[in-house]
């Protein structure tokens, strides 16, 4: 990853333990942070728990990136620092931004969890930031680990000591919960009994989102926020361990020997993301993006009218969707616990329509969509984003 990004790299046991790393080292308590309304709810946890203030951005409504257009001067002018997202692997403007927090003299932070292996202005996602952090659950398939970078090598010594402050150790029961899983969950699937399995953790109330989004727990929120002198990691354990409890567990050998078994594998998963990112966009579901270069994506965003019909039929062909993040997090959260975006109706309008389609079963998905009939959805013109300056590869 050093060789890939040209800076150095650092192990974290998840991106979400990263992006609390990097958020306590660059951002002063309380400041605010402009960040996607479309995101994972467990990155707007991450931030609260880090002592700041979520501003939430407007959004390009074809791909979801930050419209930097849209945002008011005031706005800018109040930040501390950017957070970006890269939604599916589709980059936010990252040079325009590196430029404006440079101006404002805040720290860009970029979270490239979707987007190993995507490029911007030709250069790869994540050698913008002061710092960024990347997951090793997404495209490398390890389900734990990831790793943060940074563009000043001599801070890599500190935040190795600010990682290890907040790590677990090891767990020989989680080690084989860890090991065993991939055998657990192919059995599962070979028995066809995903659906069974979800409606028992359901039955014993075991199931963490029963809806898109988390139950937010308004009046805990309020009381972990609240704790004093500062919020801690640990008063906020429940909404960010969230689909994965082992967040912040010391690695034993088992995970890193399969994590880099994987990760040598890298190269041919994102061309093959690649081959069907390149597939799904060519379908009558993805906006046409002349002069855009195909990013091996994370997820395909297809946008279709009547997205919870694909997800039922997608289901019934075994292929579930998920990535979802609906409602935006404004309209989740609520403005008690942030900033709301000055311009939601994009962000609104995208994350009601995006059907994250993973590329690696791109055909499938194709054929599932045409035999639904499933309409493309066309973005309100309401919902059109502020046309951003023609350069490098975002020029259309
Ligand atoms: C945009 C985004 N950032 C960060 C994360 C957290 O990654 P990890 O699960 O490695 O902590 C996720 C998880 O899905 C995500 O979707």
């Amino acid at each position: 990853m050093r060789n890939r990004l040209g800076r150095e790299c650092l192990y974290v046991p998840s991106c979400r333990l990263g992006l609390y790393v990097a958020l306590r080292h660059w951002c002063p308590p309380g400041a605010r942070v402009l960040m996607s309304p479309v995101n994972d709810d467990v990155i707007f946890f991450v931030l609260l728990a880090a002592g700041l203030r979520p501003v939430q951005a407007p959004l390009r409504p074809e791909d979801g990136s930050i419209d930097m257009a849209a945002v008011p001067e005031s706005v800018w002018r109040g930040l501390g620092a950017v957070l970006t997202t890269n939604l599916y692997g589709n980059p936010d403007p990252a040079p325009e931004l590196r430029a404006r927090c440079d101006q404002l003299g805040i720290p860009l932070i970029e979270d490239a969890a979707h987007a190993i292996g995507s490029q911007t202005a030709g250069q790869p996602v994540g050698s913008f930031g002061d710092v960024s952090v990347f997951s090793l659950s997404k495209h490398a398939g390890a389900k734990t680990g990831g790793f943060l970078t940074v563009a000043d090598p001599a801070l890599r010594a500190g935040l190795e000591r600010a990682r290890d402050e907040f790590l677990e150790p090891a767990r020989l029961t989680a080690e084989l919960a860890y090991g065993l899983r991939p055998y657990a969950e192919a059995g599962v699937r070979g028995l066809r009994l995903v659906g069974a399995a979800r409606a028992t953790l359901r039955l014993l109330g075991l199931e963490e989102r029963q809806d898109i989004r988390m139950e937010l727990r308004p009046g805990e929120l309020k009381q972990a926020l609240a704790a004093a002198p500062a919020p801690a990691l640990e008063d906020f354990h429940s909404w960010i361990r969230v689909d994965m409890h082992d967040y912040r567990l010391r690695p034993g050998g088992l995970r890193l020997r399969r994590t880099g078994r994987l990760l040598r594998r890298l190269e041919s998963r994102l061309e093959a993301h690649r081959a069907g990112a390149l597939r799904l966009s060519a379908t009558r579901w993805a906006l046409p993006r002349p002069g855009r270069p195909v990013q091996p994506l994370f997820r395909v965003p297809l946008l279709v009218e009547d997205r919870d019909a694909a997800i039922t039929a997608l289901a019934r062909h075994r292929m579930t969707t998920g990535y979802l993040y609906d409602p935006p997090l404004d309209a989740y959260a609520g403005e008690v616990f942030t900033d709301p975006s000055p311009a939601p109706e994009a962000a609104a309008w995208f994350a009601r329509h995006a059907l994250p389609v993973d590329p690696l079963r791109a055909e499938a998905a194709i054929s599932v969509l045409t035999e639904l009939g499933a309409r493309p959805a066309t973005p309100p013109s309401g919902a059109t984003a502020t046309q951003p300056p023609v350069r490098g590869d975002r020029g259309v």
